[in-house]
């Protein structure tokens, strides 16, 4: 499993600690797209980098950190085949793995402690698509895509 990582300026500390985390306790490779500097950096940038590398296959889902996740979560769902969920709590997280079949995760460094930062983590990581009827939600999902690019 592959996991890439981004963030901006606001969350180098949660990046770097969250990536150990998930090295160390399920020994995924976790790609760094963020920045490493506390310059401003404008968080599309690595939401965007993040979500491309999903959706071409070099990672298998991807974990975006800004101040409140929801900025860098916005950049990911721009990306078209992108479900990105944006929570600040495990329920959700799990949740959007069964039911949405989420394949990028965002949360704030502003908003949730690292503690519950790990715990929404491990509930996303952990979380395995259901599918059944869900599958026909995520199908109609694509088709808002499709009728966008008509635009
Ligand atoms: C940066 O100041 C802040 O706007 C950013 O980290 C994020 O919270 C945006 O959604």
């Amino acid at each position: 499993m592959r996991i890439g990582i981004g963030n901006d300026h606001v969350a180098v500390e949660y990046k770097v600690e969250i990536k150990k985390y998930i090295e160390e306790k399920y020994g995924y490779e976790v790609i760094n797209y963020g920045t490493d500097s506390s310059e401003r950096f404008n968080y599309p940038v690595s939401g965007e980098a993040v979500a491309n590398a999903v959706v071409s296959g070099q990672v298998d889902k991807g974990i975006l950190i800004c101040g409140t996740g929801v900025g860098i979560g916005l950049a990911a769902n721009k990306v078209n085949g992108i479900r990105c969920v944006t929570c600040s709590e495990p329920y959700s997280a799990l949740l959007s793995r069964q039911h949405n079949n989420t394949n990028v995760l965002s949360f704030g460094a502003r908003v949730v402690g690292i503690e519950l930062a790990k715990m929404i983590v491990d509930a996303w990581l952990t979380g395995e698509y259901e599918g059944g009827r869900h599958q026909v939600r995520i199908d109609m999902l694509k088709a808002i895509e499709e009728k966008q690019k008509e635009k």
